[in-house]
Parts: C-alpha cells; sequence; structure tokens
C-alpha cells in the first residue's frame, strides 16, 4: 500500500482531515445498525468485573484518562489508568475480577508491553486497543480490538488519538449496558450521539481558517496553559502535549479547578490560556475560572460552543466556535481544536512536524 500526503503539506494535516471518515469506519465496526454492540471473541463479561486497569504511554494514556470518565460515569466501573513505564515497575496489585487493557497505536512501545506480560496471570483477561494488528501487544493478549485508523505516518498522533476513543466509547457503552446503568432512553441518546460524531467532526474541522490564524499568534509564545475540567480535563493534557511536540513551545495543562493552586501564578499578558469548555454541567465553573485569568490581565482563548460563548460574556481574547454536541462525547470532538492549533502553531513556527526533533513514532526500546 502507497502512502502519499494526498495533497496535503503535511502527513499530519492528512492525517487530521481523515478523521471523519476513519471514525465512521471504527464506529461501523463496533455498533450494528439495530444499535447492538459487537466485540471480537471472547469478549469481555463486564456485569462480572469489578475493575478495569488501563495502561499506555504518550498520546494513548489520555485516552485512557478520557476512558476513565466513561467508565465510571457511565458503567459505574472503576477504573485504574497509569503510564505504562510507572506501572510495570510500581508491583501494583492487580486485583481479582478485573481486566487489563493496553491502548497503543504501534502495539509495540517497550514500556506498554512489559507492562501486559506482568499482567499475564494477573488480571482475568488482557485487552489490547491496537492499530496494527499483528504487533507483538495483540499477539499477547486474549482479546484484540483494532482501532481501525489506517497507517498513520505523523508522529503526533490524531487520528489513532479519536479513533482510540470511538473504541473506549463503543465498550463504556457495552459496560453500562452489561451493568444495567442506563434507561431505554439514556440508552438511545448515547447511541444517537456517537452516531452523529462524524459528521460533527467532519464540520468541526471548518474552524480551520480561525485556528491557522490563532497559530499565528499562538506561534510567538514562550508558554502557553490549557484549561479543561471534568472529560475535558484529559483533552487539556493532550492538547498540551501536541503542541510541545511538533512547535516545542512550552504549554502546561491544568484541570480548572486546580488554577488557584499553582498555575494562576504564571498568569500575565505573555501567557494565552486556552479553555477547553463545551456548555456542559461544569461549565459555570469554567467560566469562573476564565474570569480568575482575566482577571489578572491573562489571555484566554475559549473553545466552547455557541451557547458557551454566549454565556461566558465578553472579555475573551479570542473564541473558536464548535458544533453542539453531547457533553459525554465531547472529548472526542475536541480533539479536533487540540490538534489544528497545535498544527498551525508549528507551522507557523516552520518546524518539522511530521518529524519533530527528538521524537520517534514507536518506542520499541526502553
Ligand atoms: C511515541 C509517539 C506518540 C505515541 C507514543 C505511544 O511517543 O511519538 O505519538 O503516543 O509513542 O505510542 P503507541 O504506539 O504505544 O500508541
Amino acid at each position: 500500500q502507497r502512502i502519499d500526503k494526498a495533497g496535503h503539506r503535511h502527513f499530519m494535516a492528512k492525517e487530521i482531515a481523515e478523521q471523519p471518515v476513519v471514525l465512521a469506519e471504527a464506529l461501523s465496526r463496533y455498533l450494528r445498525p439495530d444499535g447492538s454492540l459487537t466485540l471480537p471473541e471472547p469478549g469481555l463479561d463486564f456485569a462480572n468485573l469489578d475493575r478495569l486497569v488501563l495502561i499506555a504511554c504518550g498520546t494513548g494514556h489520555y485516552a485512557c484518562h478520557v476512558a476513565k470518565y466513561w467508565f465510571e460515569q457511565l458503567a459505574g466501573l472503576p477504573v485504574d489508568i497509569d503510564v505504562a513505564s510507572e506501572f510495570r515497575y510500581r508491583e501494583p496489585p492487580v486485583p481479582a475480577r478485573s481486566a487489563a487493557l493496553f491502548l497503543s497505536q504501534s502495539g509495540e512501545t517497550a514500556d506498554t508491553l512489559a507492562a501486559l506480560r506482568y499482567c499475564k496471570g494477573k488480571a482475568d483477561r488482557l485487552v489490547a486497543v491496537v492499530n496494527v494488528t499483528e504487533s507483538s501487544i495483540a499477539r499477547e493478549s486474549d482479546l484484540v480490538l483494532p482501532i481501525h485508523a489506517g497507517v498513520e505516518i505523523g508522529v503526533a498522533s490524531t487520528k489513532a488519538f479519536t479513533c482510540q476513543l470511538m473504541v473506549l466509547a463503543c465498550l463504556a457503552l457495552e459496560a453500562a449496558r452489561a451493568r444495567g446503568r442506563l434507561t431505554g432512553s439514556e440508552d438511545a441518546r448515547l447511541v444517537a450521539a456517537l452516531r452523529a460524531l462524524p459528521g460533527l467532526v467532519h464540520q468541526a474541522l471548518d474552524i480551520e481558517p480561525e485556528a491557522e490564524r490563532i497559530g499565528r499568534k499562538l506561534a510567538e509564545a514562550r508558554d502557553i496553559l490549557f484549561l479543561g475540567r471534568g472529560r475535558m480535563y484529559p483533552l487539556a493534557l493532550e492538547g498540551a502535549l501536541k503542541l510541545k511536540e511538533i512547535s516545542y513551545i512550552h504549554a502546561e495543562a491544568y484541570a480548572s479547578g486546580e488554577l488557584k493552586h499553582g498555575p494562576i501564578a504564571l498568569i500575565d499578558d505573555s501567557v494565552p490560556v486556552i479553555v477547553l469548555a463545551p456548555h456542559d454541567e461544569l461549565f459555570d465553573k469554567s467560566v469562573s475560572n476564565m474570569q480568575e485569568v482575566m482577571a489578572r490581565g491573562g489571555r484566554v482563548l475559549l473553545v466552547s460552543d455557541r451557547k458557551g460563548a454566549e454565556e461566558a460574556g465578553t472579555g475573551v481574547w479570542e473564541e473558536l466556535a464548535m458544533p453542539q454536541v453531547d457533553p459525554v462525547w465531547a472529548p472526542l470532538l475536541y480533539a479536533i481544536p487540540a490538534q489544528l492549533l497545535a498544527y498551525h502553531t508549528a507551522v507557523a513556527k516552520g518546524t518539522d512536524v511530521d518529524q519533530p526533533r527528538n521524537l520517534a513514532k514507536s518506542v520499541t526500546v526502553e
């Protein structure tokens, strides 16, 4: 299979643009037209699980972090998350009636593979969520869940991240059903909202010209702060990671509620603060965090929907207007502005977007 940039300037741009198609593909592999979910054999008995352990490195770790909110809130299933390099040496107890899930685009990351081997004979089931199904992590697992993202070339992961989220969303939905946690109408709402996502991602890509314009401004910053709450906190972490990987600008992410416990000391008019805040149940709290930033001269870029922009009022430095989305699945949609801002900031700085310095696509040595 020959892979080219299909007219895009970088592989990363192509892979960002492909997301509506690959997400629809991933969803169709797990969610049947009648709304039932299909997992490859031997499946997962969520009703009899007491705990789920989610392990990954890099971007995959943030996908696990989002999934923790989904499994805990939708299915009432307690979840531990960790980066593989910490997990493997900590000698963590792996409780009975647990499944361990290893998330890896390449399926070859050395630390993640070592963490999987540590869990053999301890967890009831080893699950691999991978893009490369012939990989070591897939081979050594009991259950393999492909993410169907297609080959990803850009070192900074984009479509693999959102396809990982799509598979984890389906898995969380399956867990919620198996554990009897959803009413019929909640179930129908979540399914419809999941089906709407590829189309919403397509719509969200329309912010590109705005992201490009704002990216040129961000390129002048030395430090950038990302804030998010609840399910949007892991997206803030991913946004900061993406930005530092390819633009080499120092970026940090904080849970908005932690602002006053440290990062607020950094705020002045030289530090752009990117707030990822769809209009959800925590929106009012995000607005008061934003006001704390603005009161100290901070420049806020608000990434929200129309309702959010209306309620946030005036005073923000910049806004990116996102389509309305079901708050539960919003992390999947808000990956798009995180990716586009990082991409266009890096392009404005003239860095090597697809091959950033010192980074590798797959880290197969420790
Ligand atoms: C490297 C890549 C990242 C990736 C991480 C984990 O650091 O540059 O984009 O998230 O490895 O890779 P994996 O293949 O295990 O998902």
